[in-house]
């Protein structure tokens, strides 16, 4: 691991699940680059590695829907980064699905969902940044999964959030303290 990648450890991110959908396939990807980059109008921005199956899906379809996870949707992640034993990534045979109003596919327990058209397409290094005009965007007030360190856990401290698992031990909770 080289000094820029060991450093980016110590950040701490959010982590969502785009999904595409369309004439160029179906598919699924967990990812932590998603960041805001324009209220007015509403546009977001993520990340996609060039050699990922989603990539080529994303850019042809040109359409592509973000799906922030809770922290109860931690084996989703992994899931959707093709890293355990259930076969390729985009299959979605794990999670509760549904589909947005043009079809995407759309965790209904997320944390966040928005809806996006494809905008523009920038190469950047290995990945493309892919901007994306925020068509529909809808949120609840549950804890969204955090990702930091090669860890998930709960961002403890954003009140807010957190007063939903009052009660309730989360096996999470304790990983970023
Ligand atoms: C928490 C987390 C965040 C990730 N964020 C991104 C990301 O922003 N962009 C990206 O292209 N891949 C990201 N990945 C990697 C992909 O999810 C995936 O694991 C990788 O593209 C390898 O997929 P493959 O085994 O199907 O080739 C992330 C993985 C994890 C576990």
């Amino acid at each position: 691991m080289n000094t820029f990648t060991n450093a980016m450890r110590h950040a701490v991110s959010s982590v969502s699940i785009v999904t595409t959908d369309g004439t160029h396939g179906r598919y699924g990807l967990t990812i932590s680059s998603m960041t805001s980059v324009s209220a007015d109008p509403p546009m977001l921005l993520v990340c996609v590695n060039r050699n990922n199956v989603a990539h080529d899906a994303i850019v042809a379809n040109r359409r592509f829907a973000i799906n922030v996870l809770t922290v109860h949707q931690q084996q989703l992640a992994a899931r959707f980064a093709g890293s355990n034993e259930h076969g390729p990534a985009y299959e979605f045979n794990s999670g509760d699905w549904s589909g947005t109003a043009s079809g995407l596919p759309q965790l209904i327990d997320s944390a966040a969902i928005f809806e996006c058209e494809l905008d523009r397409a920038i190469s950047a290094g290995t990945h493309s940044i892919f901007i994306g005009q925020v068509e529909t965007a809808c949120g609840r007030d549950i804890a969204p999964l955090a990702y930091s360190n090669r860890e998930y856990g709960m961002a403890v401290g954003l009140e807010a959030a957190n007063t939903i698992f009052t009660g309730t031990k989360n096996v999470l909770e304790a990983t970023l303290l």
